[in-house]
């Protein structure tokens, strides 16, 4: 039996002269004999040279694009221009046919947003087969960048009664009945009937457990999925994404900011070293597409060069009230030209802001902290009344990116017993419910850190792309659940 190589493999040892096979999807025939054969394992394509006058033409007029085939014979030094290796075929057999009067897909450029209709099929284009593969590669560097520090990987559940984030944006589990839904004497659900035998919800994230990890085993992370129901149409919003939320016992807010910081670069950086061939056709493709942009919108750096900007400098470190002096007194606010104008301290950044400050003003990833207690979660670390704060602020930490905006959101934890107690009376969450939450402030409290990252966020950043729904498979967001 003659050996299945990958193309990766093939083009990496370019074992010449010995016969080999390879299996995969043709992406382009031409003149009867130069076939380009692609597996998936790499962004480029094997040529395979078929030898037109011994092979039936029943066959030839069947390798069309997008079928499935096998191909064996003698990889030798290419006779053409383009690829140093090809493929001289002996023997071709076809697994798959492709008829392209019938199948959607072109070899040519189509849209996103026809792709994005045909999400079973895109990952056969050469720009979502790259986005996948980065990925994955994201995905990997992740695991590899906690486990190199000793986290523990925990795996939170994702049906819960709790509702992490105190937004209300949650869709609930049940198998109760629509039809004669049981009711208690007072005419509300009777859950106690439900198979939980309780309200539940799938997770909006794992962190109130996570926390509960953290304060034994000192450093651990989640990467699961999360969902929120919130009805956002917009392009970096899903109903379901995926969140990496580490929690580390004894940090404060500053090694936080650190543990972030060190992350992304990590991360970003293992993906410049490993996915050249794919970054090489995200950067095309997102060259061709600022052309059809006025000149003044189009960014000024490329793709990789915006990469590299993120690990070579530092991100901009500064507090919420800072941050609110600037845009006051910028001028797209000046001028009115904010869609929500910033009047004062207190109210919430709109993304239009978090853009401003990155892109405009520090032209950097930026870093924002001690936001306004009243605009954050319960379990924020409360801070020290300060002077020239207008009123009382948390431990938060946001990291804006730009093109993004916010891509990560943490803080350092309320681990004062009194304290968190009272917030949760303040903003009405009922204290039966987090009993198990408030044992870990009851028994060997210590402080303690962690954030979220949005792991499709930060695929669109890395891959350059522009709406999210393009970085995840099979999206779903308000209106669809396709596949
Ligand atoms: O800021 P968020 O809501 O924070 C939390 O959930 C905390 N429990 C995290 C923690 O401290 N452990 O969400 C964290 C990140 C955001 O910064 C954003 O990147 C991403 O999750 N995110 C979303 N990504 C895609 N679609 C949505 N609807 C998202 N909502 C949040
Ligand atoms: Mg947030």
């Amino acid at each position: 039996m003659t050996k299945r190589l990958k193309i990766a493999e093939i083009l990496r040892t370019e074992p010449l002269n010995t016969t080999i096979q390879v299996k995969g999807w043709v992406k382009a025939f031409r003149n009867n004999q130069f076939l380009a054969l692609n597996d998936g394992s790499t962004a480029s394509n094997l040529q395979v040279v078929v030898d037109f006058e011994n092979t039936d033409t029943a066959i030839l007029d069947r390798l069309k694009f997008g079928a499935a085939i096998r191909a064996q014979g003698t990889l030798i030094e290419s006779q053409g221009k383009g690829q140093k290796v090809e493929l001289k075929a002996t023997e071709i057999e076809i697994y798959g046919d492709c008829n392209p009067e019938e199948f959607p897909l072109q070899p040519k450029k189509q849209t996103l947003e026809f792709l994005r209709e045909h999400a079973h099929l895109r990952f056969r284009t050469n720009t979502f087969a790259a986005v996948f593969r980065i990925r994955h590669k994201l995905a990997f560097a992740i695991h590899k960048f906690f486990e190199d520090r000793g986290f523990v990987y925990l795996h939170t559940p994702v049906i819960t009664a709790s509702d992490a984030e105190g937004a209300g944006e949650m869709f609930r589990v049940t198998t109760l009945p629509f039809d004669g839904t049981p009711r208690t004497e007072s005419g509300e659900v009777d859950f106690s009937q439900d198979f939980f035998k309780r309200s539940t919800n799938l997770t909006v994230s794992g962190q109130l457990e996570a926390e509960l990890g953290a304060m034994a085993l000192g450093e651990v992370y989640t990467f699961g999925p999360t969902f929120r129901a919130e009805n956002s149409n917009t392009t970096r919003h899903l109903a379901e994404f995926w969140m990496i939320e580490p929690e580390v016992a004894f940090n404060d807010l500053q090694d936080n900011m650190d543990l972030a910081e060190g992350m992304l670069s990590f991360v970003i950086g293992y993906v410049l070293e490993h996915c050249a061939d794919d970054l090489k056709i995200l950067e095309e493709r997102l060259i061709e597409e600022e052309k059809s942009k006025p000149q003044d919108q189009r960014s000024e750096m490329t793709l990789t060069e915006k990469l590299r900007f993120v690990i070579d400098n530092k991100f901009e470190r500064l507090t919420y009230t800072e941050a609110i002096d600037i845009l006051k007194n910028s001028t797209p606010n000046k001028k009115g030209k904010f869609q929500y104008p910033v009047e004062g301290w207190g109210t919430d950044l709109q993304s239009e802001h978090e853009r401003y400050l990155v892109e405009k003003h520090f032209k950097k990833p930026v870093i924002l902290t001690n936001y306004p207690a009243e605009i954050k979660a319960f379990y924020m670390r409360q801070d020290d009344p300060k002077e020239g704060v207008p009123g009382p602020t948390v431990a938060a930490m946001d990291i804006l990116f730009p093109g993004i905006g916010e891509i990560v959101g943490g803080s350092q934890r309320e681990e004062r017993y009194d304290l968190l107690v009272r917030r949760m009376h303040e903003m009405h969450i009922p204290e039966e419910e987090l009993s198990w939450y408030l044992d870990t402030r009851r028994f060997g409290s210590c402080p303690h850190a962690g954030y979220g990252l949005g792991f499709e966020r930060l695929v669109l950043f890395v891959t350059g792309m522009t709406n999210i729904r393009d970085v995840i498979a099979f999206p779903r967001y308000p209106g669809s659940a396709e596949f």
